[in-house]
Parts: C-alpha cells; structure tokens; sequence
C-alpha cells in the first residue's frame, strides 16, 4: 500500500457558495446529452448477469476502479449480486490478488457512470446498496459541476434510490453531497468520520471476511496509509 497520497488542497473552506442553487436547477431540468452505445452494451450485460443470477438485491458500485471494493461487497453480502462499474479499462483489467475462490455473485463493467445511472433510471431497476466509493473530488472551487453532487445527473442518481453510501477523503464532499442529498429527498443524511477497520469489523457478518479485507477499496488503503481522515455520509432513499 502507498503512502504518498497528498492531501487535498482547495480554496474552498466549507460547501460551495452556488451548490444548492446548482443543485434545483439540474433537478428542474432534463439532461439530455446522448447515452454513448459502449455504456448501453455494458448496462445490458451488467443487467443480463444480475437476471440470469436470479434478480436477487442489487448492489451498485459506482467507479469501482479495479473492482477491489466490488469484490469485498460481493463477499459481505452473498445473498446480494453486486455491479461495478467504471469507466477505466486500465484499472477494470488490473488483476486482483484475492484469498481464495472469488465470489460468483458479481460482474464488472466498463462504462460511463454518466450514461449508467440514467439507464438503470430508465428501466426501473433500483439498486438496494449503492456505493460511490471515494469519487474523484475535483478539489477546485470552479470545478463544482464535475463532482457527482453538482453533475446534471445527480436527479438520476437519487431517483434509484436504495441505501446509498459515499466515502471521501475530503470532508467537503461529504458534506456537500449530504446537503445536495437532503436538498432533493428532504432526509436527513448522516456525515461522520470513517474509520474503516473499526466500524466494518464491527458491521460485518461474522466468517464473512478476513481482517485482511480491510480497507475495502484501494484509494482507501492508500489515504489511510497516507495518514488520512475519512469521511462518509449514508442515506436510505426510499424511492417514490
Ligand atoms: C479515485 S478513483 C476511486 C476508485 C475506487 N472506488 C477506489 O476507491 O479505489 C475514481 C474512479 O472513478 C472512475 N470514474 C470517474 N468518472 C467516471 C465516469 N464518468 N464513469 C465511470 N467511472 C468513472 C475513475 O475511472 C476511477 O476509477
């Protein structure tokens, strides 16, 4: 695990002075830029796996980068199939090192977030457990409408409702993602600080997982290493 991940830098001190606003006008608006037919050929697949599994709860893991944490929540939750998607086909090919048989209940896809959330919005599928596993933050302030919160397609995102998780190392994206989360379900969202292997090894199922399973993702891994502080804000969305 690398310990050389630098700290978040931005001149933002606390949530960003334009995101509520930001926020009602996506949530006014529709967004309609084109769904790219590489992302609509990976959503197929990814929903054929789950179908001929059985349609048991899904879990989306949403730019689960190598598939690290896809696996870890394939093995925490058996009775659950679980969908990584990212959009890198470089960290999707990375090979995993992983202790014993690899879990069945699971796939990974290779496909444009942006696209995915709108397609699973469209064909009524909702996730159970939805991950947003330390997204990139996009730390300058002019940059807002990269981070997921301030994306035109944030609506789409609390429309699957389910039990949606988001971890980061930078507290503002948290809280910013929490305010834009209670903004548009009028739910309070929990923030805390995460520390990993004290609250999972308390959470999990026992004989589930071993110690060495933790943390569940790489970014994690390679922030906690770096002496970081982490972050997450949780919400159960029931969908209307
Ligand atoms: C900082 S990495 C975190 C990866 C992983 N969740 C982890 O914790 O190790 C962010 C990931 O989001 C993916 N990503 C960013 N934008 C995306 C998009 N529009 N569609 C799909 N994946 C995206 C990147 O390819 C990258 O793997």
């Amino acid at each position: 695990m690398h310990a050389n991940s630098s700290p978040i830098v931005s001149s933002q001190a606390d949530i960003h002075d334009q995101l509520e606003k930001l926020v009602a006008r996506h949530a006014a608006s529709r967004f309609l830029k084109p769904i790219t037919p590489y992302s609509e050929a990976a959503f197929n697949a990814s929903i054929t796996a789950w179908r001929a599994a059985g349609e048991p709860p899904l879990i989306l893991d949403a730019g689960c980068g190598t598939g690290v944490s896809t696996l870890n929540l394939a093995a925490r939750f058996p009775e659950h199939f679980v969908i990584g998607v990212d959009q890198s086909a470089d960290r999707l090919g990375r090979k995993i090192a992983w202790p014993g048989t690899l879990p069945s209940n699971f796939t990974k896809v290779r496909a444009d977030l942006i696209d995915y959330w709108r397609l699973m919005q469209q064909a009524e599928i909702h996730p159970d457990r939805h991950y947003v596993l330390y997204p990139n933050p996009w730390p300058k302030k002019h940059h807002i409408g990269r981070r997921w919160h301030g994306h035109p397609v944030f609506p789409a995102i609390v429309a699957l409702g389910g039990h949606f998780e988001c971890r980061s190392n930078w507290r503002i994206y948290i809280e910013e993602c929490a305010a834009a989360l209670k903004q548009l379900t009028a739910i309070k969202v929990e923030t805390e600080a995460y520390y990993p292997e004290k609250t999972e090894v308390l959470e999990r199922d026992s004989n589930i997982l071993s110690a060495s399973s933790f943390p569940i993702t790489p970014f994690e891994g390679k922030y906690l290493a770096s002496g970081h502080s982490l972050w997450r804000c949780r919400i159960h969305i029931v969908e209307a």
